[in-house]
């Protein structure tokens, strides 16, 4: 049996614990979104202040050179790159996680003439199959999707095949797909390989270049804590550099975009990749959750998050025994990512009483409620409380009259 007191014992030894001083900290709440939404830095507050009032309220126009707002896409990549096993000069924060899909399936495309299928699995997030589909409608005799279920996925790689496209973490399940060993299989019938790190990136150790990825993309507003509907990044070897025309072949792309010739020739760098004007409020706030992540060291923050998944499944199937609860994700933990999800005949109308009740956590079609780890500010002896929260909602809900509320919601 699990007691709280080893739990506090667990928090007092950690030498994490500092961090969670760094966020602001929702009253009443234990929070289990962090998979979603990073909580906000108390620093990104602070900055964001002296961005509005000093950078932007005195130096205006001038502060894209005189503050190195100019540089930002390239320098918070430079710094995302440290923790996804990258090079200075190969990621770039730019645009949303979709956007960089469409980019970077375009480029693999380029990067592999003569092909056009871009593979997929049925349970990738779904705006990566959406953005395939969106370039197979406009391009119909150049592009194909083939979107296969993840069981026959290592058979679909055959000689047709341009471009494979994966998410590392599953957001379903959390489970970690093997990314040295399948990038590894589909280089070897020559497809380029695409990796979505939106539920890695800061969340669990990344080599792409140990793993000799050729692109990936993230989201800035998960793990990386950089807020609602942060810039996102992207990753291209730089061995593919000089084969990318890129599709959004806007000016911030161009070698010169001061120059303001009339015929676009792209950057020599990933800067390429870039499209219009950098959100510069945005990557601000994403670089105050980047340098968070930088002095925490995430081989310990992966440690500490393997150990609280596992006690919360622990504490899940002692507490809540007999309530219709189902491990979703892997049980071994070096085989699940950030979150934990468990299905539910009633999920949906579940992760809304809990969210009621301060457990907030989240949904995914058709029963499965995330429970997302996030060990810069979650404590052990909060995942005691929060079971306990779970488990008298569980026990006391009425099913039938939640249902039918939530229903009226949707
Ligand atoms: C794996 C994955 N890819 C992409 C996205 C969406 O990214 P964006 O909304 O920034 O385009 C998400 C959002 O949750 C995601 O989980």
């Amino acid at each position: 049996m699990i007691k709280k007191q080893d739990l506090i014992n667990l928090d007092n030894e950690d030498v994490l614990s500092p961090f969670r001083n760094e966020f602001h900290l929702p009253e009443n709440t234990y929070y289990f979104d962090g998979n979603s939404l990073g909580m906000a830095p108390k620093i990104t507050h602070e900055k964001m202040r002296k961005v509005i009032v000093n950078e932007w309220g005195q130096g205006v126009i001038r502060s894209w050179i005189d503050h190195e707002w100019g540089i930002s896409p390239q320098r918070i990549g430079n710094k995302i790159a440290r923790l996804i096993g990258a090079e200075d000069g190969e990621v770039i924060a730019a645009d949303s996680t979709s956007i960089n899909i469409f980019k970077m399936i375009a480029a693999a495309l380029q990067s592999n003439p003569g092909r056009q299928v871009v593979l997929t699995e049925k349970d990738n997030f779904p705006t990566d199959l959406y953005m395939m589909q969106g370039l197979e409608n406009f391009t119909p005799n150049q592009i194909s999707s083939k979107i296969v279920s993840s069981s026959d996925l290592i058979d679909s790689l055959d000689e047709s095949v341009a471009a494979l496209l994966l998410s590392e973490v599953n957001y379903k399940t959390g489970s970690i797909a093997q990314m040295k060993e399948i990038t590894q299989k589909a280089h070897h019938k020559g497809i380029m390989v695409i990796w979505d790190l939106s539920h890695s990136v800061g969340s669990i150790p990344v080599n792409l270049n140990d793993c000799l990825v050729d692109f990936a993309v993230g989201c800035g507003y998960k793990f990386l804590n950089g807020g609602p509907g942060a810039p996102a990044f992207l990753f291209a070897a730089k061995r593919h550099h000089h084969k990318i025309e890129p599709i959004l072949s806007g000016w911030f792309g161009h070698a010169d975009p001061f120059a303001f010739s009339e015929q676009y020739t792209p950057a020599k760098d990933v800067t390429r990749l870039m499209c219009g004007t950098p959100p510069l409020l945005g990557l601000i706030a994403l670089e105050c959750g980047v340098d968070i992540l930088l002095r925490a060291d995430i081989n310990l923050l992966r440690e500490k998050a393997k150990k609280l998944g596992s006690i919360f499944i622990d504490l899940i199937e002692e507490k809540c025994k007999n309530l219709d609860f189902l491990l979703a994700s892997p049980r071994d933990n070096s085989k699940r990512g950030g979150h934990v999800s468990l299905s539910h005949p009633h999920g949906f109308a579940l992760s809304r009483a809990l969210v009621e009740r301060g457990v907030v956590c989240d949904f995914r079609t058709p029963d499965i409620v995330r429970f997302g780890i996030t060990p810069l500010y979650m404590r052990y002896q909060d995942l005691y409380d929060a079971v306990e929260i779970i488990a008298d909602v569980a026990k006391s809900t009425n099913w039938e009259e939640q249902d039918a509320t939530v229903a009226l919601y949707t």
